[in-house]
């Protein structure tokens, strides 16, 4: 599909299916187990319908608006995502590079192929993920990476302390390095241009963590995590961080009230809803569906995102109505990646930013200030059958 043709986030969707050999799409686009929570991200949101309003002066639309003190020019950032190299050699620095552009901030994943300090040159306001590490002073270590690179706002990877199975990797022995079945190299063979920029472009390492002084190789990463990886992280650990950091806390993979409020006494200035795309658990509640407990929860104590299915302008506009900050979206941006490289990414912020305005005008709203709950229609039935395949 050429990149003209390209009007919507799920045009790029399929562009990037064509574009990436089965095993890495399945990477991308998968969930866990079933990949009901993956599905619900869509049909909650799809679910919700809007209020079209006439005669209403909307002629001056803004979308901007601040998190954490920061000014964006649109209410969308990008989640954290690893392994972006995988898609295109581009990876972390194609997208920051992208979100600098469009004016608002890019998370950098804690399992990132390009190291912190190389995407802070590139986009000096991103927000640094982190996970907290077996080892302490490995997480410590990475803070203070994070202080001396300038960065001011840490994000606690909070859901990734059981390991999640997604079939879909399983079955193509996606592992780390990928051992995938005979099949897996053949439909790769149909890929040319993924598999020249595989081979010619930047290599895949894990950038921010090193060996005797150089990057993390992909193969070497099995047994890292096996070392590293900590199933006992606690609110302990996040007080402990939060004593130690003097900037900007968010705390991602929030889905409950609880643990909102929790988070909120332990200091956290953000709580960041995500399911993780559906990624880690599986047959949990869409995020649109926990926002309004938690932001109810949370009060005027913390500023709240949602990530989890975003792929069009009207969702930004029911998620910030229903009290989010501002959204984030992870795979959009991938399949751009995917698709077309930094121009794609280019173009899917656009589009977003095209249809946030076209949305926020027929709802009669000209600032996502003023976004609330009196846009949508009530006792309504959404039609979904797009929304429930995601094939
Ligand atoms: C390829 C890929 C890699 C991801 N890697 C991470 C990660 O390193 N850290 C993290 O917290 N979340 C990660 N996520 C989850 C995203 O941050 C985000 O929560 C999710 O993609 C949002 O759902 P969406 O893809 O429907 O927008 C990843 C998601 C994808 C698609």
């Amino acid at each position: 599909m050429r990149n003209k043709w390209i009007v919507s986030v799920d045009d790029f969707r399929r562009a990037s299916r064509q574009k990436l050999p089965k095993m890495i799409y399945d990477y991308l686009e998968g969930g866990a187990l079933d990949e009901i929570t993956t599905r619900a991200n869509r049909v909650q949101l799809d679910a919700l319908l809007l209020r079209q309003r006439s005669l209403v002066d909307v002629s001056a639309i803004d979308t901007s608006t601040s998190v954490l003190g920061q000014h964006i020019d649109v209410p969308l950032m990008v989640s954290p995502m690893g392994m972006l190299t995988i898609f295109h050699p581009g990876s972390d620095l194609a997208v920051a590079r992208a979100a600098a552009r469009a004016g608002t901030i890019f998370i950098h994943s804690a399992w990132s192929g390009c190291s912190l300090e190389e995407v802070v040159r590139v986009a000096p306001n991103l927000w640094a993920q982190i996970a907290f590490w077996k080892d302490p002073e490995e997480t410590r270590s990475y803070v203070n990476r994070a202080r001396n690179a300038g960065v001011e706002t840490l994000v606690v990877a909070g859901d990734v302390g059981s390991s999640s199975k997604r079939e879909r990797d399983l079955r193509h022995g996606l592992s780390m390095p990928p051992r995938p079945p005979l099949l897996d190299y053949l439909q790769t063979a149909t890929r040319p241009g993924w598999v020249w920029r595989w081979l010619t472009g930047r290599k895949m390492t894990y950038g921010s963590y090193e060996i005797d002084g150089r990057p993390l190789r992909m193969k070497e990463m099995n047994s890292w995590m096996a070392n590293n990886k900590n199933a006992s992280a606690s609110w302990e650990q996040f007080a402990r961080l939060r004593a130690e950091w003097s900037g900007k806390l968010v705390i991602k993979g929030i889905m409950d009230a609880e643990d909102a409020a929790r988070a909120v006494d332990e200091g956290a200035d953000g709580i960041f809803v995500s399911n993780h795309g559906g990624r880690q658990f599986d047959s949990q509640p869409a995020t649109i569906d926990v926002l309004p407990a938690i932001v109810a929860a949370v009060g005027d104590r913390a500023e709240v995102y949602l990530d989890g299915g975003i792929r069009r302008g009207h969702d930004i506009v029911k998620a910030t109505a229903l009290g989010a900050r501002a959204v984030l979206a992870g795979r959009p941006f991938a399949y751009a990646l995917a698709a077309g490289g930094e121009p794609a990414v280019d173009k899917t912020f656009a589009i977003f930013r095209d249809e946030l305005k076209g949305a926020m005008g027929f709802v009669g709203k000209s600032s996502v200030q003023a976004l609330d709950e009196s846009i949508f229609a009530r006792d309504t039935h959404a039609f979904l059958p797009e929304s429930l395949s995601l094939v």
